[in-house]
C-alpha cells in the first residue's frame, strides 16, 4: 500500500500548493483552496506493458517534418454539417475535444446522436446514466445503429480494458466530472481527477490516433468545470449554448487548434433529437403577415455566418417613477446608452416611458450591427408606426448619434439580398467595393437622418 498523500489544489484555477491558504495565489480567488487527497501509483493506466496491443500503438520517434505524412490531417467527417463546419471540417484523429454547457441544453443528446450517425464504431461511455436511459433516448433519435456501443462505466482502468478489447474507432466519455483513476484517491470531479484521467486519455488518444470527445460540465458563470489547464490540455472546446427553453442552439469553439474559432453551428431541439438548421435566418424571423410596429430586422453576424434576426420593441408609458428598461438577448448596458442618445440626439422623451426589448428565437447577439435595428424598432413602437417589412438594418450607433460602418458589410448585404429584402439601412461611411447590388441601399449619417427616413 503507497503512502497516503495530499496536496491542496484551488478549485478554481487548479493551481497546487503545499499549505492550505485563505485567498489563491495564482487567481486570487477567496476560499477556494481545498484538501484533495492523491495516491501516485508507479504506472499510468495507458501504459503500453499493461496491455498486450502494442500492435496497435504507435511508438513515436522523432521524425523530419518534410517526412511526416500528411494523411494523419485527414479529418472524419462526423455526418453531421454543423458540428463538421465548427470543427474546421471534421474530427481530427488522436484529438481531443471538450464539449461543454448547461444542464440539459443538450450535450449528451448531441454526442449521442453523432455516435449514432457514425458509420465507425464508437464507444459512447456514460457515467450519468444508465444503458436503459440511453437506449431509450437512442431510440428517439435514430432508431437503428449497428456501429454504436454503449458502456456505462467510471472508472479509467476499466474504460481502458474495454477499449482495448473492442478497439472502437471514436470514443465519448459522458461527462470527464464523473470519471475517475485509481491512481488518485480524490472524489470524481475533483481537480487532481480532472487532471489525472484527462492526461490519461490525451495519452490514449495521441499513441492510438483515436479521436476522444469529452462532454464537460460549466459552473455558473459558465466556464467549463475544473481545472482551467483542462482547457490548456485539450486540442478544441466547443461550447454548446442556446436558451432551454427556446428550440434554438449554438455550437461554437471556443479553442480550435485545427481549425477556426469563428464558425458557429445551429440546431434546432425537436422531439426526435437535434435537427440541423442549414439556413439559420429563414426560421429566425417570424412569417408574420400583419403590420406591427416596434419590430425591425437587423444583418448580424454570428461568427462567419450572416445571420438575419428581428427585434422587438415595446414602449408604453412608465407607471411607475423609475421607468422600467428590459432587453432580452441584447446587452442592457447597450439598450440604456441607445436610449439616453436617442434622447438627446433624436428628440425623443424616452425617461418618462417603460422601454422593453427582445431578440426572437431566444439567441443573444453581441454584434454592434444590430444598434440600427435597436433604434428602429424602439422609434417604431414609440410612435406606433410600422417599419416597411421588407428593409433590414446594419450599423453600430455611436454616442454622438452618428451611424458608424461595421466590418464586413457586403456579406451583411448579399445575406439581406438573398433572403429577398428590398432595401437595407447602412452607415453613409461604409465602402463599398460594388457600385450595385440587388438590394436598394440607403446611406444615412445620423440618428436624425434614420428618424426622418423612416417616420417623415
Ligand atoms: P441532454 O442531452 O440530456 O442535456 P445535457 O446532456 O446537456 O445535460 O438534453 C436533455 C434535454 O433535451 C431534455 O430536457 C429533453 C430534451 N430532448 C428533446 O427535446 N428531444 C430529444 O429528442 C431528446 C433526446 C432530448
Ligand atoms: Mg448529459
Amino acid at each position: 500500500m503507497a503512502k497516503t498523500k495530499t496536496t491542496f489544489f484551488c478549485q478554481n484555477c487548479g493551481t497546487q500548493s503545499a499549505k492550505w491558504q485563505g485567498q489563491c495565489t495564482s487567481c486570487k480567488q477567496w476560499n477556494t483552496i481545498a484538501e484533495e487527497v492523491i495516491q501516485k501509483a508507479e504506472k499510468a493506466s495507458w501504459d503500453i506493458s499493461q496491455t498486450n496491443t502494442s500492435a496497435t500503438i504507435r511508438a513515436s520517434k522523432p521524425q523530419k517534418v518534410s517526412e511526416i505524412s500528411t494523411n494523419a490531417e485527414a479529418r472524419i467527417n462526423t455526418q453531421n454539417k454543423e458540428l463538421n463546419r465548427v470543427l474546421g471540417g471534421g474530427l481530427v484523429p488522436g484529438s481531443l475535444t471538450l464539449l461543454g454547457g448547461e444542464p440539459g441544453i443538450g450535450k449528451s443528446t448531441l454526442m449521442l446522436q453523432i455516435a449514432l450517425q457514425l458509420p465507425y464504431k464508437t464507444l459512447y461511455v456514460s457515467g450519468e446514466e444508465s444503458a436503459q436511459q440511453i437506449k431509450m433516448r437512442a431510440q428517439r433519435i435514430h432508431p437503428n445503429s449497428e456501429h454504436c456501443y454503449v458502456l456505462t462505466e467510471t472508472k479509467t482502468q476499466h474504460i481502458f480494458r474495454n477499449i482495448v478489447q473492442m478497439q472502437p474507432d471514436i470514443v465519448v466519455i459522458d461527462s470527464i466530472q464523473t470519471l475517475h483513476t485509481d491512481h488518485i484517491e480524490s472524489s470524481p470531479g475533483s481537480i487532481s481527477q480532472i487532471r489525472e484521467t484527462t492526461t490519461e486519455l490525451i495519452k490514449f488518444a495521441k499513441e492510438t490516433a483515436t479521436p476522444v470527445i469529452l462532454i464537460g460540465h460549466i459552473t455558473k458563470d459558465g466556464n467549463i468545470a475544473g481545472p482551467k489547464i483542462l482547457e490548456h490540455m485539450v486540442d478544441t472546446v466547443l461550447q454548446f449554448e442556446g436558451d432551454r427553453n427556446h428550440i434554438y442552439r449554438i455550437l461554437r469553439a471556443n479553442k480550435n487548434r485545427f481549425g477556426s474559432t469563428s464558425e458557429i453551428g445551429i440546431y434546432e431541439m425537436q422531439g426526435s433529437g437535434l435537427r440541423e438548421v442549414s439556413n439559420p435566418s429563414e426560421i429566425l424571423l417570424s412569417k408574420n403577415e400583419e403590420e406591427l410596429s416596434g419590430t425591425a430586422i437587423a444583418s448580424t453576424l454570428e461568427g462567419m455566418r450572416p445571420l438575419l434576426i428581428e427585434i422587438q420593441a415595446l414602449v408604453s408609458t412608465a407607471v411607475y417613477g423609475t421607468p422600467q428598461r428590459s432587453a432580452t438577448g441584447y446587452n442592457a448596458k447597450r439598450l440604456n446608452m441607445i436610449l439616453a442618445v436617442l434622447e438627446k440626439r433624436a428628440g425623443f422623451k424616452l425617461g418618462a416611458k417603460d422601454v422593453f426589448l427582445n431578440i426572437t428565437g431566444g439567441i443573444s447577439v453581441d454584434d454592434p450591427a444590430i444598434d440600427l435595428a435597436v433604434v428602429a424598432a424602439v422609434l417604431s413602437s414609440n410612435v406606433d408606426i410600422t417599419i416597411d417589412k421588407t428593409m433590414c438594418f446594419a450599423a453600430e450607433i455611436g454616442l454622438a448619434g452618428e451611424v458608424r460602418p461595421v466590418n464586413r458589410i457586403e456579406q451583411r448585404i448579399l445575406e439581406a439580398e438573398k433572403l429577398g429584402f428590398e432595401s437595407i439601412v447602412i452607415s453613409k461611411y461604409c465602402k463599398l467595393p460594388k457600385q450595385t447590388y440587388g438590394i436598394q441601399i440607403i446611406k444615412l449619417g445620423k440618428v436624425h437622418d434614420v428618424v426622418k427616413h423612416l417616420f417623415a
